[in-house]
């Protein structure tokens, strides 16, 4: 956390000498990770802004100091420049539209059930922005920060001029945002690249000052070039984490070893050791809706993308290999206790948003496990949006968790787990068979304590007890 801290001081100082206490005002329509996030870094290198959601149990929350989500180092932030008088938040997208030189558009673009985007929120961001533009508010500039399909900012453009009175002056840019739930804020203050897609000269000058505090290579494209860098992007890393899964099946059946295999392959630099880690496969808010997405784009624009639908299968096929794997060692699921260590869908987050740990769990009551779960943070959203409330134990820690169980599921890559006493657990646990979704723990440890152990990608080790 030291990194964000650090360089936001910095940044914060060197535009505070430059530009007096604001630089541009902006505003945030949409306040849930990406808005949020966004906007308190926004503020927190200098710019005033407002942050709107039209979810008025949220803002209430926001106005009263409280944090919806959970992000590392973003409670500070946003207390810090609350108290700074450099963010606000308002249900009024009127305030926001009246606020900010920049408005930003941060709303769900969730998949319909045919893959497809629902754009339908964008649309009506859209529309509301439009009615509240007036002609002596002066040249506005739009920005789409939500992912969104190639050609959506023509969309957005069409929308707004239909619905906003005559002489109304604005742009529509396009911003994809490239940052990872559980380190959003450090990815915001100190990200790899920043892109935005303008064809508005005008809109181009004013990005870059939005932009100009925060030191990243900074690519200017078109609008559609921009809009198509995100779910290009996404389907790749995505495309890594099943080829990287897809090798772990054959290292299965050849005795090979994932880890030290991918080792191999992330030390050429042209591939890169990122995104190579075998396991239950990916989940979260974005992969698998932004990899739907980006096939059914393709498919609407005459290209079938089947290498994208092997992505999918390949993911969706990771998680059932898995429970097989558990099935073929418990030979059934019915009453016995398992416990399950991981509900995020990855570490240092609460978003359980198409959470693996989550399904997994899913498929094991319909089996009829009895299960005990329990992660550092996500308890209270696998009991709401996973829909986990009243049919799973939640556990306060690690080792209540394990405590009398039959076998241990590993299935989100906290730090806290890797570091676990491997004997307390032992003592605890009912036997000794531990399934790690994520490689997380250490053969050797693992084995020394006497489990046995079986994870993805690499031989089995230990014996039945
Ligand atoms: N979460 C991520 O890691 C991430 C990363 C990059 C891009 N994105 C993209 O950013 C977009 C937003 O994602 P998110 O995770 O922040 O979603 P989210 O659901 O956490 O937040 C969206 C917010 O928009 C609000 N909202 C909806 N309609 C509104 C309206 N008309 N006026 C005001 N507020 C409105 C909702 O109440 C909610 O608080 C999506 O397109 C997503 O794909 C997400």
């Amino acid at each position: 956390m030291a990194i964000y801290d650090e360089a936001s001081k910095a940044l914060a100082f060197k535009f505070s000498d430059c530009y007096g206490n604001s630089l541009m005002k902006i505003s945030i329509i949409g306040t849930g990770y990406v808005g949020l996030t966004t906007g308190t870094c926004f503020a927190e290198v200098g710019h005033e802004v407002t942050c709107v959601d039209n979810n008025p149990e949220k803002v209430k929350m926001l106005l009263e100091g409280k944090i919806p989500i959970f992000e590392p180092g973003l409670e500070e932030l946003v207390k810090k420049n609350v108290a700074a008088g450099r963010l606000k938040f308002t249900t009024s997208t009127e305030e926001g539209v009246k606020n900010g030189e920049v408005v930003f558009i941060a709303v769900p673009t969730p998949p319909q059930p045919d893959g497809s985007v629902d754009l339908s929120f964008i649309e009506k961001v859209a529309r509301e922005i439009a009615v509240c533009l007036t002609p002596d508010l002066g040249y506005r500039v739009i920005v789409d920060k939500s992912t969104v399909p190639v050609k959506t900012g023509q969309k957005v453009a069409e929308t707004v001029k239909r619905y906003a009175a005559e002489g109304c002056e604005f742009g529509v840019v396009s911003n994809p945002e490239f940052l990872r739930e559980g380190s959003a804020v450090d990815d915001l203050l100190n990200p790899d690249r920043i892109v935005f897609g303008s064809n508005d000269d005008h809109a181009t000058m004013i990005m870059q000052k939005v932009y100009e505090p925060f030191v990243a290579p900074v690519l200017v494209t078109d609008v559609e070039s921009a809009e198509l860098i995100k779910h290009a992007a996404n389907s790749f890393l995505a495309l890594k984490i099943s080829y990287i899964n897809a090798v772990g099946r054959i290292c299965e059946k050849s005795g090979a070893d994932i880890e030290k295999v991918a080792e191999g392959i992330g030390m050429d630099d042209r591939i890169g050791r990122k995104f190579l880690n075998a396991g239950l496969g990916y989940g979260g808010s974005c992969f698998p809706k932004d990899v739907k997405a980006f096939i059914a784009i393709s498919e609407s624009l005459g290209y079938p993308f089947d290498l994208l639908k092997q992505v999918e299968d390949i993911n969706e096929e990771q998680r059932k290999l898995f429970l097989d794997k558990i099935r073929e060692k418990l030979w059934v699921f019915q009453d016995k206790k398992v416990a399950v260590l991981g509900l995020a869908f990855k570490q240092n987050t609460d978003d359980v948003r198409e959470s693996v740990a989550i399904k997994l769990i899913h498929d094991m009551l319909a089996e009829g496990a009895d299960i005990t779960a329990y992660d550092p943070q996500a308890i209270e959203t696998a009991k709401t949006f996973g829909q986990l409330d009243g049919k799973v134990t939640f556990a306060e820690d690690i080792y209540s968790c394990v405590d009398g169980a039959e076998v241990l599921i590993i299935a989100t890559e906290w730090p806290e787990f890797a570091n676990a006493n491997l004997s307390k657990i032992k003592e605890k646990m009912a036997a000794n068979l531990i399934f790690d979704g994520r490689n997380l723990l250490d053969q050797d440890a693992v084995a020394n304590a006497g489990f046995e152990y079986i994870s993805i990608g690499r031989p089995a080790t230990g014996s039945p007890a």
